[in-house]
Order: structure tokens, then C-alpha cells, then sequence
């Protein structure tokens, strides 16, 4: 490492008390959390958060979808080098996800201030509304209004699983703030990640450096058949949503076998009506997430589910509605962001594999107006939206210290700007 700071280390022990912290908000058993978007658990994990930032002199901005920015001020004006992630979390959320991201993020830039250490440009990190989409569809929303990809009206008008809606809880929880959306394009943007699969761990390496982000496709069903008695209703005259339902979520695992590679295919929500062991079910509902980070298997996957559905709501003689709540294509990293992370990683004496990642994240959406790259710690047994979610405090330092290194070289160095060759392999 050529740079002046090349000595600097993160306090390992502040950045662990904080994560432990701010997992007592939401606590559920296992030690996890559930901090749901916008809930009164998101509040009060928005509300420590934003407290520690402010604590540190930061300037705290938060935006129209409550998005929320610190910035500590570099020697000239301009764009940020901006770090970040999310604090929501899932139903069944274990303390790393996305929290990691923001927290090393704030202990970077306390190490900085700490140091005594002067950046050119600014210096900033970001926690982002709803990154989970597990409460409002899409995921990222909060990241994907920021860049302009999703309308702020039409973002604050989505409906969530349990009817809510997002600017009311918004306003609810008091998150709705003056800045625009779209938000200033930073200089740089690199998020700090668990890597939540066992790539890292099945090849001995402490960093991932991400190469880039799979496509995702979220469908809703709606199932309409017949509720009928389950004793007197002859199989051949039955409309029943429930086997509909149970006939798609068993093709959604058929096809991502059939495919191989790297096609990963789920069925997480499931629900019948009246939902009682003596009715055929009346009407269904179920959630297929596919991913690929090959677009064009990604569109195959999708045609044949599409004519599989087709293909059973005609033989069962039911209706089936299908909703698109997210789609966003495999997305690849800024080359040269993706070699700075490599580079730093390697530079500070770490293992180094160079992946794609598996899940969504707030990076993705930054990609699209800044050079943007991801580094992934190890998850061990790969498990994650789980409270067992845990990775080695060893490498959660680790991987803090090769972001504050990332954030120095974006700093200083010259790098390519853009986006990569669309098509680009990732
Ligand atoms: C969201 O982060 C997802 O990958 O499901
Ligand atoms: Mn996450
Ligand atoms: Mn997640």
C-alpha cells in the first residue's frame, strides 16, 4: 500500500460493541433480529444509528424516502467517497446483515476522525430505506430512488405484505425528510457485505472482492379457484387453488434443477384460503424469487414458468394472476473499483477470491451513476436471513479495515469511471 495511512486499523472492539448493540433492537430468539422496514424496530435502529453519526459532528441528511447520509467534510467540495448498506432487516434476521456494511462504515470514519487524518474529497455512509423488500417490494427501493430509478411518489405509494403503506409509515415513524431524491452522485461507492453463501469459506479466503451482482425476478400469484368440501368434491370437478399453488412451487425447484448452473429458484411465501384441512382451497398466493447472473437464463426461466402457469390454470379451470414485484438485471462492477478492492485486500495480507453476488444489494443501484464495488467476509456455513447468521469478529475486522483502505485509495487514486461494457460477464 502506497498510501501515507497504510498503518491505520479500525477499532475492532468499538465496531463489535456497536453491532451488538444495535442488534438488541427487534431481538428474536437465536440472537438475531427483526427490524422490518419502516416498523417501530426500523425506527429505533434508525434512531441509535443516526444518533452515533451525529454524536461524531457528521452532517446527516436525510432524504424524501428516508434515506439517510453522513458526511464528514473533505479539504475541497464535491462528490463523496461513499460507503454504506441497509439496517432493515428480514422477519428472521440474524445482526450482520447490512448492518456490518454501515457500521464499519461509521467506524472508518471515526478511525479517520480519531487520526486526525484529512480525505481530499468528502467522506460518507449511508444506510438505505427497505433494502430487504421483505415488507415493500421491490428490494433496494430505498437505493433505487436515490439513483433515480424509481419515482418518489410512486415509491412512497407502495403497498406492503400487511397492507401499510410506505409514506405513511414514513411519516409514522418520522423518516420522511427534505432531501431531493435523486441524490447527489457520489465519487465512489463500496459496500462492506457478509457474504451470506460458503464460497469464501469452502476456498479459505477472508475477502471477497464482487465482482458483480446476479439478476433477480420476483413474481406474485394470485390463485383464484373454488373452496369446496374436501370429502364430496369428486377430483375431477375441482378448482383447487391449494394444488395449484403446491404444482408451481414444485416446477420453480424442477426448473432451476433442469437449468444447473448458476439458475437458484424459491418459492418463500406460500398462503390458502380458508386454509382448513377439510376445504379445497378457494385461493392462493405464493412468491417465486429466480436469480441468474446470466440475463438471458434469467428470461428463460421466467418464459417457462410463465407457460407452466398458463399451462395449469387452463387444465384446473382457475384463474391466475401474476404480479411482478421486482426485476432488475445481473449488474457488473466498475473493472477498476472491483482491482482496488482485490488490491487492498491482497495488500493488507488477505486471501482473495474475486465473485459474484448472490443476493441484492444497495451497490447494485449505485452502479448505475457511480463506480461502485463490494467486498464480502466470509459467512460461516454460508447461512443468512437466519438468527445463526455469524461470521468470525476476526474477519468483520478484517474486512472494516480493507474498507477503510478502499475508501483512502478511492480518495487519492485515478480510476476508471463508468460503468462496464453492458453484457459484461460478471
Ligand atoms: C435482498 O437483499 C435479497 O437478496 O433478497
Ligand atoms: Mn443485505
Ligand atoms: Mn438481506
Amino acid at each position: 500500500m502506497n498510501h501515507p495511512h497504510g498503518h491505520l486499523r479500525i477499532d475492532g472492539d468499538r465496531l463489535m460493541r456497536r453491532l451488538a448493540e444495535l442488534a438488541t433492537i427487534g431481538p428474536i430468539d437465536g440472537g438475531g433480529s427483526s427490524r422490518l422496514a419502516l416498523t417501530d424496530e426500523d425506527r429505533e435502529g434508525r434512531d441509535l444509528v443516526t444518533t452515533w453519526m451525529r454524536d461524531l459532528g457528521l452532517d446527516v441528511r436525510i432524504d424524501g424516502i428516508g434515506n439517510v447520509v453522513a458526511t464528514r467534510p473533505g479539504r475541497i467540495d464535491g462528490p463523496a467517497v461513499m460507503t454504506g448498506s441497509h439496517i432493515d432487516t428480514v422477519r428472521s434476521g440474524g445482526r450482520y446483515d447490512g448492518n456490518l456494511g454501515v457500521l464499519a462504515g461509521l467506524e472508518v470514519i471515526e478511525t479517520l476522525i480519531d487520526a486526525g487524518v484529512e480525505t481530499e474529497h468528502p467522506t460518507a455512509v449511508a444506510f438505505f430505506t427497505d433494502e430487504e423488500g421483505a415488507r415493500y417490494p421491490p428490494d433496494m427501493l430505498g437505493s433505487l430512488v436515490y439513483v433515480g430509478g424509481l419515482g418518489l411518489e410512486e415509491a412512497l405509494d407502495t403497498e406492503g405484505i400487511d397492507g401499510s403503506v410506505v409514506g405513511d409509515e414514513l411519516d409514522r415513524i418520522g423518516y420522511r425528510g427534505p432531501h431531493p431524491c435523486p441524490g447527489p452522485a457520489p465519487r465512489a461507492f463500496v459496500e462492506l457485505h457478509i457474504e451470506q453463501g460458503s464460497v469464501l469459506e469452502a476456498g479459505g479466503h477472508t475477502i471477497g472482492a464482487v465482482t458483480g451482482v446476479q439478476g433477480i425476478s420476483w413474481t406474485e400469484f394470485t390463485i383464484t379457484g373454488q373452496a369446496n368440501h374436501a370429502g364430496t368434491t369428486p377430483m375431477d370437478l375441482r378448482h383447487d387453488a391449494g394444488w395449484a399453488a403446491a404444482a408451481i412451487a414444485v416446477h420453480v425447484r424442477d426448473i432451476a434443477t433442469r437449468m444447473g448452473g448458476r439458475q437458484v429458484a424459491t418459492v418463500g411465501r406460500l398462503d390458502l384460503q380458508p386454509n382448513l384441512v377439510n376445504v379445497v382451497a378457494g385461493t392462493a398466493a405464493l412468491t417465486v424469487d429466480l436469480r441468474n447472473t446470466d440475463e438471458a437464463l434469467l428470461t428463460e426461466a421466467e418464459a417457462d414458468l410463465a407457460a407452466f402457469v398458463d399451462g395449469i390454470a387452463e387444465a384446473e379451470g382457475i384463474q391466475i394472476e401474476a404480479r411482478g414485484l421486482a426485476r432488475f438485471e445481473p449488474v457488473a462492477f466498475n473493472g477498476s473499483v472491483v482491482d482496488t478492492v482485490a488490491g487492498t485486500a491482497e495488500s493488507l495480507g488477505h486471501a482473495v477470491s474475486r465473485m459474484p453476488s448472490g443476493a441484492g444489494h444497495d451497490a447494485q443501484m449505485m452502479a448505475r451513476v457511480c463506480p461502485t464495488g463490494m467486498v464480502f467476509v466470509p459467512s460461516r456455513d454460508g447461512i443468512s436471513h437466519n438468527p445463526a447468521e455469524y461470521t468470525d469478529p476476526a474477519d468483520l475486522v478484517a474486512g472494516a479495515n480493507v474498507l477503510l483502505h478502499i475508501l483512502l485509495a478511492l480518495d487519492n487514486d485515478a480510476f476508471e469511471e463508468g460503468a462496464p461494457e453492458e453484457g459484461e460477464t460478471i
